[in-house]
């Protein structure tokens, strides 16, 4: 029994935390880990569990989040349309609330007196994790051992040897990689360099848009009230719905996103993503909206989704003003309802038709041919009132435009 008592440790499987977890442990803390399954690809819990124990662990926990990832953080990002710096999908910074919320329920049943994840001193996920779990259990304390630790890599990795903790047997990858169902994040290494084109061993969830197949797919999305619910007719719960879109996406090279970024603490970085569904959902989604919401409440929104993509990078998921827009993107969705058509094609989802029940859309009004039902002798009233402000100006101002005019 460690006597300062248990601390619930985010745990990856990796070096980093199996490190942790032994240093923790030395520190006189009992460990319990907690490694979560949001849809990161190579997943193998049971083996996380065990290594988990090998390395100290008095419990480990692995659990399947996938659900409450999607049902909780990314629909309502989709209903907000949210993306950081219009470009970002935030998938990393999406799960980093849900491990928040999850280290802190499992404390609370175990009677831990803190949380540890696994973050470096220089990152934005520190922030967010230590942020939402204050927010959700101010009691609670969160450490940070691979910050304080001051270990170099070599000695981290004697640190292991020396304590058998097992060390993983695949290359080390030049990149820094976080991953989930929303997408795919890749840092570091030769990306370092805003001159380099990401190399191609970066990517993983989708291919390189030249070598995609040279026939387009199409897709179709079904939409209830913001969010998606069949494809291709098919119903389907989200997180199936995610996961064959991802790898239909992917096959078809959708989703790949090369960006400065930049960062709460205040630089910038160079970020490559893939999210292939997350990219093909936010196309299909901003494309019903235009189709079903009212234009000032597209405007209003716009400026409030600006707002959602920054609070959710910044580590304000859980805030009074991030529950206040939630209630508004809500009221939005009512009637974003129907049906959006796409097609793949060679690293583009594009949007190719659209049908509403619940459509602003009216052909009458919108068409120049026969049937018509547009007043047009009524304009002649409107431009008269419309442009009024603008002529008394110009009849108080006089104002002189210039004007030149050339005869052939
Ligand atoms: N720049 C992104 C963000 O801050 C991605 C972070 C990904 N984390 C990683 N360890 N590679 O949300």
């Amino acid at each position: 029994m460690g006597d300062k008592g248990k601390v619930v440790l985010a745990y990856s499987g990796g070096l980093d935390t199996s490190v942790a977890t032994m240093w923790l442990t030395e520190q006189g803390y009992d460990v319990i880990t907690m490694t979560a399954d949001v849809g990161q690809k190579e997943v193998d819990l049971e083996a996380s569990k065990n290594k988990a124990l090998h390395s100290g662990a008095i419990k480990a926990y692995v659990m399947d989040l996938r659900k409450q990832f999607v049902d909780q953080f990314v629909w309502p990002a989709l209903k907000s349309n949210g993306m950081y710096q219009g470009t970002y999908p935030l998938n990393s910074a999406l799960s980093r609330p849900l491990i928040a919320q999850t280290l802190a329920t499992i404390a609370k049943k175990e009677g831990a007196v803190a949380v540890a994840h696994g973050c470096t001193g220089k990152g934005q996920d520190q922030v967010r994790i230590e942020v939402c779990t204050n927010a959700l259990d101010p009691k609670l304390q969160v450490l940070a051992p691979v910050r304080d630790w001051h270990f170099s890599r070599e000695a981290e990795i004697a640190y292991a040897k020396e304590h058998g903790i097992p060390l993983s047997i695949t290359a080390a990858s030049p990149y820094s990689i976080d991953e989930n169902m929303w997408g795919r994040s890749i840092e570091c290494g030769a990306l370092e360099d805003p001159w380099n084109e990401p190399p191609e061993d970066a990517f993983d969830i989708t291919v390189a848009p030249a070598k995609a197949p040279d026939e387009p797919e199409f897709v179709e999305i079904a939409f209830e009230k913001g969010l998606p619910v069949a494809l291709n007719g098919e119903p389907m719960n989200g997180v199936t719905l995610i996961e064959t879109l991802n790898a239909i996406a992917g096959k078809h090279g959708v989703g790949r996103i090369d960006m400065i970024e930049d960062r709460l603490v205040g630089f910038k970085s160079r970020e490559v993503y893939e999210c292939p569904a997350a990219m093909t959902l936010l196309a299909a989604h901003r494309a019903m909206e235009t189709l079903t919401l009212d234009k000032q409440v597209i405007a209003c929104k716009k400026v409030l989704e600006t707002k959602f993509a920054e609070l959710t990078y910044e580590g304000y998921w859980f805030s009074p003003l991030m529950d206040a827009i939630g209630a508004f993107n809500d009221e939005t969705q009512i009637y974003v309802n129907g049906v959006v058509r796409l097609r793949l094609f060679k690293g583009q989802a594009v949007v190719c038709g659209m049908k509403s029940a619940n459509a602003i859309y009216k052909h009458d009004l919108a068409t120049y041919s026969e049937g018509d039902a547009f007043d047009h002798a009524a304009a002649v009233g409107f431009i008269k009132i419309w442009g009024l402000p603008i002529k008394t100006w110009q009849q108080v101002h006089q104002k002189q435009v210039p004007m030149e005019i050339s005869c052939l």
